[in-house]
Formats: structure tokens, C-alpha cells, sequence
């Protein structure tokens, strides 16, 4: 990598993943906290699979099938990142969920309100 891309790499690793990733723990801890009995599965799960710290690295973790619930649930609860990058329509007519939408119309969806409406599906 040149210089330039490093730099460039690392300023996208910083800001899209900094802020983002420590919101989506606090969320996770908060509700966990709220949910005693929920962080102790957790703690168990955990306690139970590894014998050191140095044992919890990434290929093992993906088999905690109740901690990837809890993240899974923590970023539907709690998505660190509420707002919506808006996508645009292209040149021509777009048919979206049965609407026809002109060309380059700036169409927002609220993360927020697409995390809530999994929950009434
Ligand atoms: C819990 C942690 C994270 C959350 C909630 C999150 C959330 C998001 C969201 C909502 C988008 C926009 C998707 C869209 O286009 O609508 C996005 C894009 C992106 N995120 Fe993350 N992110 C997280 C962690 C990270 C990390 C750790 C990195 C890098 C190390 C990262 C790098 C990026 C990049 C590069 C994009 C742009 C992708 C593209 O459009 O090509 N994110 N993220």
C-alpha cells in the first residue's frame, strides 16, 4: 500500500468504525445491564467455551450462537447509526414496493424505523 492509501485506509477505519462500534457496545452493555438474566447466559456462554483470554479469538467467537443473538438484537435495539444514507433513482422511472418514483429522487430511509418495522412483520 502507498502512503497515501494507508492514511486514506485508516482515516475510514477511525471514523466509520471508531464511534460506531463503541456505541453499538454501550447500547449492547446497557441493555444487558437492564437484563440480568440475559448477561448471565451471556457470561456463561462465554465462561464455558474459553479456558483463557487467549483462547477468545474470531473464528471461535462466531460459534457463540447467544452472544451473536445479543449482537444481532443489540444493533436492531440500539443501531449506532439511527440516519439514513439516502440513495438516489437513476435516470428512469423506479417501480419501488409497488410506488413509481421519478427519476433522481433522493429517497431516505431511517435505520430506525426499518429496525422497528422487522419487529411488527
Ligand atoms: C457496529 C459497528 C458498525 C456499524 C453499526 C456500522 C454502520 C454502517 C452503516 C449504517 C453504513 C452505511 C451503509 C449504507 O450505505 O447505507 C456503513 C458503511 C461503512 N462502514 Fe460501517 N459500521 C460499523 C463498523 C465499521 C467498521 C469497524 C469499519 C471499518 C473498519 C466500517 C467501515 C465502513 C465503510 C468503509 C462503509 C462504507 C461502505 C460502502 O458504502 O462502500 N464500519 N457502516
Amino acid at each position: 500500500m502507498t502512503h497515501s492509501e494507508i492514511v486514506g485506509s485508516t482515516t475510514v477505519m477511525v471514523s466509520a468504525g471508531g464511534e460506531t462500534t463503541a456505541a453499538a457496545i454501550t447500547g449492547m452493555t446497557y441493555y444487558m445491564l437492564k437484563n440480568r438474566e440475559i448477561l448471565k447466559k451471556a457470561q456463561e456462554e462465554v465462561r464455558s467455551s474459553f479456558n483463557s483470554l487467549s483462547d477468545i479469538t474470531t473464528k471461535p467467537v462466531e460459534n457463540l450462537t447467544y452472544l451473536n443473538a445479543i449482537i444481532e438484537e443489540g444493533l436492531r435495539m440500539y443501531p449506532p447509526n439511527p440516519a439514513s444514507f439516502a440513495r438516489r433513482t437513476k435516470k428512469m422511472v423506479e417501480v419501488i414496493d409497488g410506488y413509481e418514483i421519478p427519476p433522481n429522487v433522493r429517497i431516505p430511509w431511517p435505520r430506525t424505523s426499518k429496525m422497528f418495522l422487522l419487529t411488527l412483520l
